[in-house]
């Protein structure tokens, strides 16, 4: 065997203009990584290179990833590089595989400088699929606005990248392989880790494990189905939920990882995670639960199927706050949704507040951030300490034990209240409509638009909705009548370091409270997605069918954007 040092080799290259870190990171077709010559390489140099030499140096780097079609082969790219760029230990999930919270978890345990997390979360995957490279930070949260824009300047320049091509690595055995490379005094080091462990841990100092174990195998134990939708979350859940917490092993289905996700998209919906409306529909379980790709999603049912909202389950956990024992330590520091989300949060807060004002004269209020979507922001408050729950209509919510949205711990959220208050979902959800309100909320997405045609509506409409006559105007459908507000194209201010961050998203705020959004994602494998949000508060009428309460809304929504006219659609590609 020869065991001399291995080579360092600097390859020259040419930039690519598109390497934007999103707030997914840079996702593209798994075709674009494997056909255009370095892309792969040059993004991952990017990362590397916006670490400043002196903290990259024997660093410690995450590496892990929801298990999906190239994945691995990207991995052993990135081993070799980061080998050449200084790294001195990569820390990396066995087969490459681990959920993006415990790639969190375990960036702020090993105390790494970051984590490189290989996942497009809700994107298909399989060989005509999507793949997704994103740079988490040593807070263990996605990379700000500013640390994505320095990858994606240097992205743009890029001249040559660092690789030790011999250097293989296993990724299927447990334990730590070492490398001598020339140049270099100290071995570099590859561990291959089960993180289950870890991130177990962590939720064992969050959540009442004993309550949980009696909910879930006690004498009196309700029936649950689980969804990992053949993503990251399979293993945890196998072993946290079945393993620890006493669920039948046939309660948890699709839990082996699968480079396809069996062929569906790993997105947990009604529409995607059909197979868990389905098979809850007939009464069998008493609560419901789906997971995304890379274990940071989920989605909550009840009973015959009954739907949670996200943007109902996030104000739902801030009511029962303290039915989890790590926010009767650390009490609660404030809440925050981005601002798609519904106002659900911000009605249970203002009742709260109102109630607690009533009986205490000098109350202070919990503060309510409204962000723009993806995780950072929420990460940059947490770190500030102004932020303890926050969650996206996107199906994600989480708290401040880690910087990403957390879908087995919100799964463990809604069981800890239903544990403490001894209540079905579909109690506590009505009891909580009945108390604070509900907010309808629907999102219709408009997938694979042609990219110009998404940017020209999005423009024309911002100059409509922006101009002052818009305000005041009167949209009548029916027997409805709204009146616009306000509109505006949404910008926000980092209350922690004043960062300003535009166009996120095109407002239209009527005088009920009720709201349109539109929005073009940012993590789009393919073309452009329109994304449509509608919102209304209701007081009375508690149990209606969503989309028939937001239909008139929606009809304006179509008829101010011209939405179907311009883009030769008749209708949204998902509803949500
Ligand atoms: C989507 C979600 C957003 C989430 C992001 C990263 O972004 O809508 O809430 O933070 O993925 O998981 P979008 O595609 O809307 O830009």
């Amino acid at each position: 065997m020869d065991d001399s040092p291995l080579q360092v080799l600097t390859v020259a290259t040419a930039p690519y203009p598109d390497q934007r870190h999103g707030s997914g990171g840079l996702r593209r077709m798994v075709n674009v990584f494997q056909t255009r010559k370095h892309y792969l390489h040059n993004f991952i140099q990017s990362i590397f290179s916006s670490i400043d030499l002196r903290d990259r140096q024997g660093s410690t780097v995450m590496v892990g990833g929801d298990g999906r079609f190239f994945n691995q082969t990207a991995i052993r790219v990135i081993v070799q590089m980061a080998a050449a760029n200084g790294v001195g230990r990569l820390v990396i999930g066995q087969h490459g595989i681990m959920s993006t919270p415990a790639i969190s978890c375990m960036i702020r345990k090993c105390k790494a400088i970051g984590g490189i997390i290989l996942t497009a979360s809700h994107d298909p995957g399989g060989p005509n699929g999507g793949l997704g490279i994103k740079f988490n930070t040593a807070n263990g949260g996605p990379a700000s606005e500013a640390v994505a824009n320095k990858i994606h300047q240097i992205s743009r320049t890029i001249e040559e990248f660092a690789i030790c091509p011999g250097l293989q690595v296993d990724l299927m055995t447990l334990g730590r392989q070492t490398f001598d490379l020339e140049n270099k005094f100290k071995p570099f080091t590859v561990e291959i880790v089960d993180s289950v462990e870890s991130y177990a841990n962590l939720l064992r100092n969050i959540f009442d494990f004993a309550a949980l174990k009696e909910l879930l195998s006690g004498e009196s134990h309700i029936s649950v189905r689980l969804d990992a939708m053949h993503g990251a979350a399979g293993p945890y859940v196998r072993r946290i939920l079945c393993g620890e917490l006493g669920c039948p092993a046939n309660s948890a289905v699709n839990c082996v990882p699968l480079e396809d996700f069996g062929g569906q998209r790993p997105d947990p919906n009604l529409t995607y995670a059909a197979d868990l409306a389905d098979s809850m529909r007939d009464g069998q379980f008493d609560f419901g639960a789906a997971f995304g790709g890379d274990g940071d999603r989920h989605m909550v049912l009840g009973k015959h199927g009954l739907y949670v909202s996200p943007s109902d389950s996030v104000a739902v956990i801030a009511d029962n706050i303290f039915c989890i024992p790590y926010f009767q330590h650390t009490g609660v520091r404030g809440f925050a949704r981005s601002m798609p989300t519904s106002a659900a949060l911000d009605s249970f807060l203002e009742t709260i507040f109102h109630f607690i004002r009533c009986r205490v004269a000098k109350a202070t209020k919990i503060e309510l951030y409204e962000t723009p979507p993806g995780w950072n922001f929420f990460g940059s408050l947490m770190d500030a300490g102004k932020l303890s729950l926050c969650g996206e209509e996107s199906f994600g919510a989480g708290g401040d034990h880690i910087r990403e949205t957390d879908g087995l711990w919100a799964v463990l959220a809604w069981l800890s209240i239903m544990a403490t208050r001894r209540q079905s979902v579909q109690d506590i959800l009505k009891d909580h409509w009945l108390k604070y309100g509900r907010n309808y909320f629907t999102r219709y997405d408009y997938e694979s638009i042609d990219i110009d045609t998404a940017c020209e509506m999005m423009e024309d409409l911002e100059i409509i909705i922006t101009d002052k006559s818009f305000v005041k105007q009167r949209f009548a459908v029916e027997d409805k009548l709204y009146q616009v507000e306000k509109a505006d194209s949404f910008e926000y201010t980092d209350p922690v370091n004043s960062s300003l961050t535009r166009n996120q998203g095109l407002r239209i705020i009527f005088s009920d409270g009720s709201r349109i959004i539109y929005r073009l994602s940012g993590t789009r494998i393919n073309g452009a997605t329109v994304q449509i949000y509608i919102d209304s508060y209701e007081k009375e009428r508690l149990s209606e069918d969503t989309q028939v309460m937001l239909a008139p809304l929606a009809t304006i929504a179509l008829k101010i954007s011209k939405l179907h006219h311009r883009t030769g659609r008749s209708g949204p590609s998902l509803i949500t």
